[in-house]
């Protein structure tokens, strides 16, 4: 049991730390520490303070909004205070129903009344803005500060795309409006792809930013608005400040979702997502729903925040110490941890890249358990000082692997004793010792080994035998690793010597499954040459290219034999795809690869040159929607391709045909509504075989 000297101990301690993060935070733009972090040491301290209510002094930092102006801008004194919101602590989307029972609790709803609406909308993870109009002027921008004095920013935030610097007609007044100021990421990582360049040509004072919102809450706190140009912004607007009163001829606002469409029809953005809810069940839907589409944003969310629709109902249920009782943030798993780097590997990939991986203590971050995070290359590992021991920031958004973004700083300030040596790459492979080699210009090293390489080996396997290669099927991770090691397998032919005793020899192989393989690997030999092309892994020649170089050529002799130049005449192959291929081509252990693929009977069409083959249906586009009958939507995607055709991912105007099969969705609509011709896959083999009549 914590005793209460202990307790008041414990939460000098927290408030302490919190009061310096808060400042690194909301002042600096500089934080040390994860928001997950930092969210763990404020509830503690809550905690304690509900525990031992005497702890809880007017000047505790959970009584507090976060900032404070910083010195150097101009102040501004908020005319409605900008308030924060309590945060649901239950991540799970139970946390919506809490807080629908605490609401009807409050406003001594019953069992059997209806049930409350709400406005449920995504919590943008930025900077909080207040816009003030006058006479539909944007005059003035402030950050929200303490709450009660913010920053004048507006040089700043005039600079920002989709905040609008004047209102039509209708607009009152006075209009103070509220929202987030946040970056894409997209934007972002250009961002940081520049601020790369820029530190690497030496340019003094740049750095990179840990994550979106860093960098948005940095730009616009420049006192230099020529830095905030630089950076991209955006905004969305979630409610508002000061407005002319309706008694004065100002607009009457009664909900929230009402509030919301105005300001979208003043010109302010609203996110899509926004959506009114009807009880507790409602809320944890939309819970549910944003959080499978958080991913798939073009920006970032850390949460949604639901807010008591009816404005009267609002002013029914007021405030608790400066938080609204009738909003609530419902958060999603961070993003962000700490952890500690046990240690650092080395893993080798396909084309022989060399890459620095952190070994984890295990983690949760962005809904699932990290042990590995990429350090992306030597200079990168060097930069972040990233070492054995220390505790790092890791980071994982949307599908991108997980990444080390830095060392916590009272991690790297140890004594150069106690932490682990200075990252160096190694210049052997760490896996077949061939010589590892950082080629002028570039920042990553490759091992030289080629498929004497047992991992570029493996890798190379793998994606010969891909879905969009030569789509092997079930010869997947496992099952290679087992043949490479097993020395079963060296060069890629020796796939098709594989006979089913090899397999069903292997440990865990069952005699169906290796029959299966067998299958797989004769079904395999016939194929195209844009598939055989393509999985033959050579650097830099994707599928797009492959698939230019076979439209091109016609042949595979034709490729191989083809000069610089006359591969520079593919389009879309410039000079690094055309060394690329002429490199590959010249090592005559490559040549061998591919002749003796033929011998094991690895076979396709080949073709005239491009300008002879029929293309009936160039200049038409096909937009693929559903499942087809009996094609799988990459063969029919090539089928088309052959014979000329474009195929789209989305529907528009310029779409001709829309190829629909079962449980086609909105792109069958979209067809329908704009009169784009839809067609079934019958038909589509029709036009294929007979052209367009
Ligand atoms: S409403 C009185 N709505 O989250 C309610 N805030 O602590 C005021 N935020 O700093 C805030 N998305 O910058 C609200 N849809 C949203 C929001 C949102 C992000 C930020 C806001 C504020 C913090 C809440």
């Amino acid at each position: 049991m914590t005793t209460r000297q202990d307790a008041a101990r414990e939460a000098a301690a927290l408030s302490e730390q919190l009061r310096r993060h808060a400042h690194l935070y909301y002042v600096l733009d500089e934080p040390e520490l994860p928001d997950a972090e930092y969210d763990r040491l404020f509830q503690r301290l809550q905690a304690l303070e509900a525990e031992f209510p005497e702890l809880r002094t007017p000047d505790s930092p959970t009584q507090r909004v976060g900032g404070k102006a910083l010195d150097g801008f101009v102040k501004v004194q908020h005319k409605v205070p900008m308030l924060s919101i309590r945060t649901e602590t239950d991540i799970s989307a139970e946390g919506a129903t809490l807080f629908d029972a605490r609401i009807r609790k409050e406003l001594g709803l019953g069992e059997t009344d209806p049930p409350v609406a709400y406005t449920a909308e995504l919590k943008f993870d930025g900077l909080a803005i207040n816009l003030r109009y006058v006479d539909g002027l944007l005059v003035q921008a402030a950050t929200r500060g303490d709450g009660e004095v913010g920053e004048d920013v507006t040089h700043n935030v005039r600079l920002v795309r989709d905040v609008p610097v004047q209102l039509p007609g209708d607009a009152p007044p006075i209009l103070e409006v509220r929202g987030e100021v946040y970056m894409r990421r997209k934007d972002f990582e250009q961002l940081n792809e520049t601020q790369r360049r820029r530190i690497e040509k030496g340019v003094k004072g740049e750095k990179t930013f840990v994550n979106p919102r860093n960098a948005a809450a940095g730009a616009i706190r420049q006192l230099d608005p020529s830095i905030a140009r630089r950076r991209p912004l955006s905004f969305f607007t979630y409610g508002l400040g000061e407005v002319t009163p309706a008694e004065q001829g100002g607009p009457r606002f009664d909900s929230q979702m009402q509030t919301l469409q105005t300001l979208k029809s003043w010109g302010f953005p609203v996110a899509e997502q926004t959506r009114t809810c009807a009880g507790g069940d409602e809320l944890a839907r939309f819970h549910r729903e944003v959080g499978a589409l958080r991913d798939a944003l073009p920006y970032e969310i850390d949460g949604v925040v639901y807010k008591v629709d009816s404005l009267e109902l609002q002013r029914r249920l007021g405030f608790v110490s400066r938080e609204p009782r009738w909003a609530v943030a419902h958060k999603y798993p961070a993003q962000e941890q700490l952890t500690e780097v046990l240690a650092i590997e080395v893993q080798v990939g396909r084309t022989g890249k060399l890459t620095p991986v952190a070994k984890l203590a295990p983690v949760f971050v962005g809904g699932v358990t990290v042990t590995n995070a990429t350090l992306h290359n030597e200079d990168e590992t060097r930069r972040k000082d990233v070492r054995v021991g220390d505790t790092v920031i890791v980071r994982r958004a949307g599908d991108v692997i997980p990444e080390v973004v830095g060392v916590l700083p009272e991690s790297a300030a140890r004594p150069e004793a106690e932490r682990g040596p200075v990252f160096t790459m190694p210049h052997q492979c760490p896996v077949c010792g061939s010589d590892a080699l950082r080629e002028e210009g570039e920042v990553d090293y490759r091992c030289t080994g080629g498929l004497f390489c047992a991992a570029q080996r493996k890798e190379a396997i793998l994606h010969f035998a891909a879905r969009r290669a030569l789509d092997i099927e079930g010869l997947g991770d496992k099952l290679v690793e087992q043949l490479v090691d097993a020395d079963l397998i060296r060069t890629l032919p020796d796939l098709y010597k594989l006979g089913f005793t090899t397999l069903a020899g292997l440990d865990r192989m069952a005699d169906k499954s290796a029959n299966n393989i067998v299958d797989a690997l004769e079904a395999s030999k016939k194929t195209t040459l844009p598939r055989f092309l393509f999985g033959l892994g050579i650097r830099h020649v994707g599928e797009s290219t492959a698939k230019d170089l076979a439209k091109h050529f016609g042949k595979l002799d034709a490729i191989m034999d083809a000069s610089e130049e006359q591969l520079l005449e593919v389009n879309d192959v410039g000079p690094v795809v055309a060394t690329s291929l002429r490199t590959f081509f010249d090592q005559p252990h490559n040549r061998e690869v591919v002749e003796q693929l033929r011998a094991c009977g690895v076979h396709w069409a080949e073709s005239e040159p491009a300008a002879r083959a029929p293309r009936p249906l160039a200049g038409k586009t096909f937009v693929i929607t559903g499942t087809l009958p009996t094609l799988g939507r990459d063969e029919a995607k090539e089928k088309l391709e052959e014979a000329g055709a474009k195929v789209a991912g989305s529907v528009s105007k310029k779409t001709d045909y829309v190829v629909a099969g079962a449980e086609a969705g909105s792109k069958l609509d979209k067809a329908r509504d704009l009169g784009v011709a839809v067609i079934d896959e019958a038909r589509m083999l029709e036009i294929l075989a007979q052209g367009l009549s």
